[in-house]
């Protein structure tokens, strides 16, 4: 079979990725710096920031990603990069990059939505099998699936037909899940992101007494976050000697409840057997397991990717370029 190596380039929010993935489906490379610890400090991601670190890394991870997979661009069928969504200034300086390199080498570019590409993270494997041991199921998963999408920008659920037909079905009406974690972790005052912090909390807070409730927003695949959120905030006005720890468990449980429930009878109503969840809140614990048990239940396959592959990386992007829809030729 020929090789057709693509190199993935993401720059959309904190992360300076890189990474060469073989025929779709073989990790050859997988580079990531983050700018986040500069970041940490006002409880967010700074745009201005952001960019500012990508300029200065993008250079140098892009020729690690080469030098891991022992390739040099000539090597290099077409270079896939994070088009949109995110932070402009960021995506930017990912896409001029792409475009100087696709001038120089002749390599066509393919552009990737990084949301629709979380999802991607379930159709890859690492050339070093040592590292596809534990996490990765032990086939890939098979199309059509429905896809869920859970990060710190977006909350989006697709009916997933083919790499090339990602139909939207359910999406957020305001706050995503990984912000509405990260902004209730802020009420909490634990530090950013609050995510992975919220999800250890949580497991010293089982306890019923405290509940909040998601909004359901019936009849439709959509999620509401900001009701919960303000929730949170409301009843740590009222009771001065909060628990944090059952705080982070009641809401947690409401919040990842909702994503199941709805990712569950979306594939029950489409008659789809394959789950795909992908973004950095699918690794959440709770959900990890949770999902896999309610699933169990309907008969239905979940994939959750790896940990190192559910947060923004540049495989994703690669792997997905595999299957381009957008190819532009200097
Ligand atoms: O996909 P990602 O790395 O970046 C975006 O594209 O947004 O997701 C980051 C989000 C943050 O909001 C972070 O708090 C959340 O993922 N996150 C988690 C966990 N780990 C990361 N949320 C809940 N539980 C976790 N274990
Ligand atoms: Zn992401």
């Amino acid at each position: 079979m020929k090789k057709v190596n693509i190199l993935g380039i993401e720059t959309s929010c904190d992360e300076t990725a890189a990474s060469v993935v073989c025929n779709g489906k073989t990790i050859l490379s997988h580079v990531v710096a983050s700018s986040m610890k500069h970041h940490a400090k006002y409880g967010g991601v700074i745009p201005e920031i952001a960019s500012r670190h990508h300029m200065e890394l993008i250079s140098s991870i892009v020729k690690q990603a080469l030098k891991d997979a022992k390739l040099t661009l000539e090597d290099i069928h077409s270079i896939a990069v994070t088009s949109e969504p995110g932070l402009i200034g960021s995506l930017l300086v990912g896409t001029s990059f792409a475009k100087g390199l696709s001038f120089a080498s002749n390599k066509p570019i393919v552009e990737i939505n990084h949301v629709q590409a979380h999802l991607y993270a379930n159709f890859v494997r690492f050339v070093d099998k040592t590292k596809n041991e534990g996490e990765f199921p032990k086939s890939l998963p098979k199309l059509p699936a429905i896809g869920l999408v859970i990060s710190g920008g977006h909350s989006n659920l697709y009916h997933l037909k083919s790499f090339k037909n990602f139909q939207l079905i359910g999406k957020t009406r305001d706050d995503a899940i990984g912000e509405a974690f990260d902004k209730v972790a802020k009420v909490l005052n634990l530090g950013y992101p609050g995510g992975p912090i919220i999800d250890k909390l949580a497991k010293k807070g089982k306890n019923e007494s405290i509940k909040f409730t998601c909004a359901k927003m019936p009849g439709t695949y959509d999620f509401s976050f900001s009701g919960i959120k303000t929730a949170v905030l409301y009843y740590t006005k009222k009771n001065k000697n909060f628990s944090k720890e059952k705080i982070a468990y009641s809401f947690q449980k409401s919040a990842i409840n909702i994503l199941i429930d709805k990712s569950i009878n979306a594939c029950l109503k489409k008659k789809i057997k394959t789950l795909l969840v992908g973004g950095g809140v699918a690794a959440n614990s709770y959900l990890r397991k949770k999902l896999i048990e309610r699933a169990d239940d309907e008969g239905i396959k979940v994939f959750l990717p790896p940990l190192t592959l559910c947060m923004d990386n540049a495989v994703i992007i690669a792997g997905l370029g595999y299957h381009p829809n957008n190819v532009f030729k200097n």
